[in-house]
């Protein structure tokens, strides 16, 4: 497994998606524990695009709790079909928010966070657990993110 990541800093965002993927591919195929493999993609996730809040809700009976993350603290569990996580849970796609505010029920764990991505992970045709990613900025996330968010969600998918 490589120790370091290695992503061109001046590289565009579908570059740094890209040259990312291969890598976790390597980081978590030798690792069989969940939470291990949790805890790295958001690390890395975290260390290459410097997301303000990155991490994992897992399902556990009719909750999401709260998993492996980077960034401030957060809530810890969130009910079926509530803010964007739960929403995304309920509807099984990925939700794509450009500005919280105007998401009826988003749940704020941070004032500071201003728009947010969550996409889900499925575990026979169920959903396993989401990975939600939010941005101080407004408007932040685009469908390079989602592709690419997804594609990282596919292969953590593998290890589930
Ligand atoms: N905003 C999320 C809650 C999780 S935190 O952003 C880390 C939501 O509405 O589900």
């Amino acid at each position: 497994m490589a120790e370091e990541l290695k992503v061109s800093v001046s590289a565009g965002k579908a570059e740094k998606y890209r040259e990312l993927l291969p890598q976790l591919e390597a980081l978590v195929s030798d690792e069989t524990d969940l939470i291990a493999n949790l805890a790295n993609v958001a690390a890395a996730l975290k260390q290459t695009f410097d997301f303000f809040w990155v991490g994992f809700y897992i399902v556990k009976e009719n909750q999401l709790v709260l998993g492996p993350f980077q960034g401030p603290i957060a809530c810890t569990r969130i009910d079926f079909g509530k803010g964007v996580c739960g929403t995304a849970w309920k509807e099984k796609r990925t939700i794509l928010v450009p500005d919280v505010d105007e998401f009826p029920g988003h749940i704020a764990c941070s004032s500071l966070s201003r728009s947010e991505i969550v996409v889900p992970a499925f575990r026979q045709g169920e959903v396993a657990l989401v990975m939600d990613v939010d941005s101080d900025r407004l408007n932040d996330f685009d469908e390079t993110d989602k592709a690419g968010l997804e594609q990282i969600i596919r292969l953590l998918e593998g290890k589930l």
